[in-house]
C-alpha cells in the first residue's frame, strides 16, 4: 500500500527490511556485480551483531538479494562483522574479502573470507580463513578504533598493500600493511596518512584515476598517466573527504596535494548526506564506480515504525576533471534504462519571481536534466568573502530571498501549492577577484512534519566570467534527491520526508527568484520505473 510506505524508494538500493549502513566490497566478477552491505538483520536500527548482507546484479540497478555472506560466528568476529573490501587476485582470478571483526574481547581485528565455490556464479557462500585474524591493532592504534580495510593493491615489487582506518587519541590515522601472500601482513610504522583533531578515519579508499580519460583504472595501476585519490570518512563530521595526490612507489608514501583543514575548502564527493563511500574498478566497462550510504534524516523511532533505515546512492562513475584538481561524478548510464515517459521544455524564459510547473511525469520518481542559460554574469551581485562565509549562505529561508542572478533551480518533491518543496538551486556572485556559483539544496520546507533534520547543504565553485550556461540533474526518488551540478562537478544528496507531496500529489517546478531572467534552454524529465528487487530462490527462511 503506497500510502503506508511513502518514503520507500523505487530505484535506490535498499534491503527488503531493517537497517543498512556502509557499502562493502562492491565488485564485478565474471559477469556479475556483487554488492555487500552492513546490515542488522533484526531491526531498523544499528545492531550489536552486524552482518554482511549480499546482493547481486547484472546491471547495478536491478538486484537479487541473497543470504548473508558473512555473519559473526568465531572468536575473531563474534561481536560483529564490520566493513571491508574485496580484492581480485590476478592470475588466480579469485576474489578475497578483507573485513573487520569485532572479536570476543571487543577488539577490532581484520579477517579474510573467500568464496566457498568459485563455480557458483553468485558466490553465495563465503569461508573464513584459518589464519584469522590476520591483523590485530598495532602499537599506536586504539583496540576499538582499527577498522575498514580497503581494496588491496599490488606494488611494482609484487607485494600487496592495504590501508586501514584508525585512531590514536584525537589523531585520525590510516595505517598501511604489506604482504607477500595476502595472509601474512606486516604494519608500516609510519602512518599512510594522519590528521590531527579529527578522531577516527573510517572506511579509507585509495585508488588511481586517469589523467587524460574518463575511464577508470584498476586499483594496482601506477604509472605516469594516473594520479591517486585517498578518501577518508571522518566519523565526527559524518562526511567523506578526498585528497588528490602523488603516490610514489619508491618510498611507498602518498603525498596529498593539500592538507585537511576542516573548512569548506576541503574537497568532498558530496556536500549532502553521503557517507562511508567505497569505489571499485568495473572491468566490464572500464570505469570506476562509487557507492555510498545515504542515512536517514528522520528519527530513530520513525525508522522502527517504517521497518527500515538507510539507502545507497545510485552508483556513480568517477573520474578526474580536466583541471586535475577535483573529481567528477555522474550516475551510471544503466539508471537511464528506468526512464520512461519523457517530457521536454525548450527555450522557456523564467523571469524574476516566476515558477514553471514541469508536468506530465511522475514527479515522485523522476530523472530531470536542465540547462539554464545565464544572463551576463558581470551583473552578478558582489560577495565580500571577508565578511560572509559563502558556505553559510545556504541557511534557512535563503531561497525565498531574491538575488540578482538566482536563486534559480528546481522545486522537487513539492506539493501543489509549494508549501512543501526541496529547493535545489544556483546563485551567481562576483567577488573581489573572480566569479563564483553557489549551489545549494535547501530542505527547510521539505516537509510539514517536525523532528526531521532539515539542514541545508551547499557549496561554491568558481565559474568562468564568459560562462553562458549552468546545468543541473536531479534523481528524485520519494525520500531522496541526488543532485549533480555542472555535469557532476558538485553533488548534493538529501533525504526528505514530505507529508503532502506524496505519490500522485508530488509536483516538480522550475523557479527563478533572482531579479534577472534566466532561460531554460533545455529541460528533459523522465518518469522512473521501479527497479527490480528479487529474492534468490535458495534463500534460507529467516
Ligand atoms: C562507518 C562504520 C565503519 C564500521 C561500520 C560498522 O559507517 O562506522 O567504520 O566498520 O560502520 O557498521
Amino acid at each position: 500500500v503506497p500510502q503506508k510506505q511513502p518514503y520507500r524508494t523505487w530505484y535506490h538500493f535498499q534491503p527488503p527490511k531493517h537497517w543498512m549502513n556502509d557499502p562493502n566490497a562492491p565488485m564485478y566478477y565474471k559477469g556479475v556485480y556483487h554488492f555487500f552491505y552492513q546490515h542488522n538483520p533484526h531491526a531498523a536500527t544499528f545492531g550489536e551483531k552486524m552482518v554482511w548482507a549480499h546482493s547481486v546484479s547484472y546491471d547495478l540497478i536491478n538486484w537479487i538479494h541473497l543470504n548473508h555472506a558473512i555473519e559473526p560466528s568465531e572468536p575473531f568476529d563474534l561481536n560483529s562483522c564490520w566493513s571491508g573490501s574485496a580484492t581480485i587476485i590476478p592470475g588466480k582470478e579469485q576474489p578475497v574479502i578483507l573485513y573487520s571483526g569485532i572479536d570476543d574481547k571487543k577488539h577490532q581485528v581484520q579477517n579474510i573470507a573467500t568464496p566457498k565455490n568459485l563455480s557458483d556464479p553468485f558466490l553465495r557462500e563465503w569461508v573464513k580463513h584459518p589464519q584469522n585474524p590476520v591483523m590485530t591493532p598495532p602499537i599506536g592504534v586504539e583496540v576499538d578504533n582499527f577498522r575498514d580495510p580497503s581494496t588491496a593493491w599490488q606494488g611494482k615489487d609484487g607485494k600487496w598493500r592495504v590501508v586501514i582506518g584508525a585512531q590514536n587519541g584525537d589523531e585520525g590515522k590510516v595505517v598501511l600493511y604489506q604482504s607477500e601472500d595476502f595472509a601474512n601482513w606486516t604494519v608500516e610504522l609510519n602512518p599512510f596518512f594522519a590528521s590531527d583533531n579529527t578522531g577516527v578515519c573510517e572506511c579509507p579508499d585509495f585508488f588511481p584515476v586517469s589523467i587524460n580519460s574518463t575511464n577508470g583504472v584498476d586499483t594496482s595501476v601506477q604509472n605516469q598517466s594516473v594520479r591517486h585519490v585517498l578518501k577518508i570518512s571522518y566519523y565526527r563530521r559524518n562526511q567523506d573527504y578526498y585528497f588528490l595526490g602523488k603516490y610514489d612507489n619508491g618510498d611507498g608514501n602518498f603525498i596529498p596535494d593539500v592538507k585537511f583543514i576542516g573548512t569548506s575548502l576541503d574537497l568532498r564527493f558530496d556536500y549532502g548526506k553521503f557517507y562511508a563511500s567505497k569505489s571499485f574498478f568495473d572491468h566490464a566497462k572500464s570505469r570506476r564506480i562509487l557507492w555510498a550510504w545515504v542515512d536517514e534524516c528522520d528519527t530513530r523511532d520513525h525508522g522502527i515504525e517504517k521497518g527500515w533505515a538507510g539507502l545507497q546512492c545510485i552508483p556513480r562513475q568517477v573520474w578526474l576533471d580536466e583541471s586535475g584538481n577535483r573529481l567528477m561524478q555522474w550516475p551510471i548510464e544503466e539508471v537511464e534504462k528506468l526512464r520512461e515517459k519523457q517530457i521536454s521544455i525548450k527555450g522557456e524564459k523564467l523571469v524574476g519571481g516566476s515558477t514553471l510547473e514541469v508536468s506530465g511525469i511522475t514527479a515522485s520518481q523522476a530523472d530531470v536534466e536542465v540547462l539554464f542559460e545565464l544572463p551576463e554574469v558581470e551583473n552578478a551581485e558582489f560577495l565580500d568573502e571577508s565578511e560572509v562565509d559563502p558556505h553559510l549562505l545556504c541557511s534557512e529561508e535563503y531561497v525565498s530571498r531574491s538575488g540578482i542572478i538566482g536563486p534559480f533551480g528546481l522545486f522537487a518533491l513539492a506539493s501543489e501549492d509549494q508549501t512543501e518543496h526541496t529547493a535545489i538551486f544556483f546563485r551567481i556572485y562576483k567577488t573581489s577577484n573572480r566569479y563564483v556559483c553557489f549551489m545549494c539544496s535547501d530542505q527547510s520546507r521539505s516537509s510539514l512534519r517536525e523532528n526531521l533534520d532539515k539542514s541545508s547543504y551547499g557549496t561554491i565553485f568558481d565559474i568562468d566570467p564568459n560562462q553562458k550556461t549552468i546545468s543541473l540533474r536531479s534523481l528524485i526518488d520519494r525520500s531522496i534527491i541526488e543532485s549533480f551540478g555542472e555535469k557532476g562537478k558538485i553533488c548534493i544528496t538529501s533525504r526528505v520526508y514530505p507529508s503532502l507531496a506524496i505519490d500522485k500529489d508530488v509536483h516538480l517546478f522550475a523557479f527563478n527568484n533572482g531579479r534577472q531572467s534566466v532561460v531554460i534552454s533545455e529541460l528533459n524529465a523522465w518518469s522512473m520505473k521501479h527497479a527490480e528487487f528479487d529474492q534468490d530462490q535458495s534463500i534460507y527462511q529467516q
